[in-house]
């Protein structure tokens, strides 16, 4: 077993040797571009996430820029990435590491643990990428590709079932290259063990999969189906006054936390069909323009809305929070997050038909 083990693991860091893909953070193996890659690349593509990651490392290429720098810079930098708490929290832990730690990223499970945003996932990613301890990685690639090898076939949506796979991950990897064999599981799910059609034939771990071997590789790993998001619905209100429109800024907590955005009023599915409901409370403003319906998905919520363009300004603006005034050549001065860009973009085009 233990040469079983031994060829495993050779055969998949040669395998990530001869066909990684070419990465900026790869390049040189530095904890902080470990960290910042690691953090953008849990909630996005590869694809997605490298014009980020670039400038990111371009505007705060140390711990000590971000420590240093505005909140807001920092969620503007983030804009259209989407869970800003991310941003927030390696703000927080920037300042830290600054203070704390030297500005060097602990090379200690627990320290590293204490820091704002930095899960089991990141811890394990940063010490074993940057400083080469052998703590496995589990992601949901990992995931994949040792519920196949294993044909684990309970629900990974489990904690029970989560622990089992992280008793096989830790198990697994090389003690003498824990950095390298975290990223080569990780570069072979998202390359080969992919969740639809896997490359079998190519794989370097197939002599040993058991999903392989029982041609079970369609049906795990099993998840089982995600608790219904919440719907929402809303309609955006664009107070434009002597082209100048509102903006208003989120409170300090919760979902979008201190983003910036239009003034937004709760409705239902029903009333959000047709503006009849809006006349009471827009109270004499005239509606210049209606959006057709926009959706946007959070991780718990479906939210469907539509903006209306209105001439004046609010007796009173809906919510709390500081407001301003701005130009359309300042929207790109605020953090404004993913759904009312859209508006943004619906606003400027529209206008240019006009
Ligand atoms: N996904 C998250 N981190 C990764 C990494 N270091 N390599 C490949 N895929 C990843």
């Amino acid at each position: 077993m233990t040469t079983q083990l031994s060829a495993l693991r050779r055969n998949l860091l040669n395998w990530f040797r001869q066909n990684k893909r070419e990465l900026p953070w790869r390049q040189k193996r530095h904890w902080y571009t470990t960290w910042l890659s690691e953090v953008i690349l849990q909630q996005t593509t590869v694809e997605q996430g490298l014009p980020y990651y670039h400038a990111f490392v371009e505007r705060f290429p140390n711990v000590h820029t971000l420590a240093e720098a505005e909140e807001q810079e920092i969620l503007h930098q983030w804009q259209g990435l989407g869970y800003y708490a991310r941003a927030r929290n390696l703000h927080k832990a920037a300042r830290q590491i600054a203070r704390q730690h030297h500005g060097r990223f602990p090379n200690d499970k627990k320290l590293a643990l204490a820091l704002p945003g930095i899960g089991p996932y990141t811890a394990a990613a940063i010490l074993s990428l940057s400083y080469n301890r052998p703590y496995a990685v589990v992601d949901g690639n990992v995931t994949r590709v040792i519920s196949r090898l294993q044909a684990i076939a309970e629900d990974i949506r489990l904690r029970s079932t989560q622990k089992i796979i992280e008793q096989h991950a830790q198990t697994l990897l090389s003690k003498k290259y824990p950095g390298a064999f975290n990223e080569a599981m990780m570069e072979l799910g998202a390359l080969v063990c992919t969740p639809v059609a896997p490359r079998c034939p190519v794989c370097p771990l197939s002599r040993w999969c058991l999903a392989y071997r029982q041609q079970k590789t369609d049906a795990l790993p099993f998840k089982s189906a995600p608790p219904p998001k919440k719907r929402q619905y809303h309609w955006v209100v664009v107070y434009e006054n002597t082209h100048r429109y509102l903006i208003r800024q989120r409170p300090e907590k919760g979902l979008l936390a201190r983003m910036w955005e239009f003034p937004v009023w709760e409705t239902d599915a029903r009333q959000l069909k047709n503006t009849d409901s809006l006349s009471v409370r827009l109270s004499g403003h005239r509606i210049s323009r209606v959006s057709g319906l926009m959706r946007h998905v959070y991780s718990h919520i479906n939210l469907q809305y539509r903006a209306v363009l209105v001439e004046g300004s609010p007796e009173e603006t809906p919510g709390t929070g500081t407001r301003k005034w701005v130009k359309k050549e300042e929207f790109n001065n605020y953090p404004i997050h993913k759904a009312h860009r859209h508006i943004i973009n619906w606003l400027l085009n529209d206008q240019k038909g006009r």
